[in-house]
């Protein structure tokens, strides 16, 4: 009995959960905390390898593929987080205004972005040294850091 009332809601929980996502009636709020989550992931899977590939930290090929992977998934959670509701939050974001006045060049920021990761994981199955650390930096320069001068406010 007891088990069966905790499964109904065990169902209910997750009901809701969907029904949100559905109706995309996410506060704003929690969009900008997700968003700025899934970046934070970014930086806590890119930074060691972009370490590595600058020579600061010891290379290591299995990093480096398990992380290009991450990323490679973790590149396509923070967009919808930018959604037009998150526009005039109260809370902090460093989101610019330009996310959303010239969203056709945020839109090319995220894929040059993501196209960058995916040269870096090919890179990766290569076993190329040299090539494996100029894909990495690339995703630094061409990715986080493009995006990141033009849509996101310096501190
Ligand atoms: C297409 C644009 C874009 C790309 C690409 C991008 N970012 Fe961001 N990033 C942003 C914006 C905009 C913010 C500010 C979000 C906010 O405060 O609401 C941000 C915020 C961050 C933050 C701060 C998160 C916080 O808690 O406030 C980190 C860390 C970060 N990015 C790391 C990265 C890394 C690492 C990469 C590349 C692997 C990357 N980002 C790629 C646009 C981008």
């Amino acid at each position: 009995m007891k088990k069966r009332l905790l499964l109904a809601g065990f169902a209910l929980a997750l009901g809701a959960g969907y029904t949100l996502t559905a109706f995309s009636q996410v506060k704003p709020e929690i969009l900008v905390k997700q968003r700025q989550a899934a970046m934070t992931l970014q930086g806590k899977y890119f930074g060691p390898i972009a370490g590595m590939a600058q020579g600061k930290i010891p290379y290591s090929a299995d990093v480096i593929a398990r992380n290009a992977a991450y990323l490679d998934v973790l590149n396509k959670m923070p967009w919808d987080g930018f959604a037009e509701s998150t526009k005039d939050v109260t809370v902090k974001t460093a989101a610019l205004p330009a996310i959303w006045s010239e969203p056709a060049k945020f839109k090319e920021a995220q894929e040059k972005f993501q196209s960058a990761v995916s040269r870096l994981v090919a890179a990766t199955k290569t076993g190329d040294e040299a090539s494996i650390k100029s894909a990495i930096l690339e995703v630094g320069k061409g990715g986080c850091g493009n995006c990141h001068q033009n849509f996101r406010q310096k501190d």
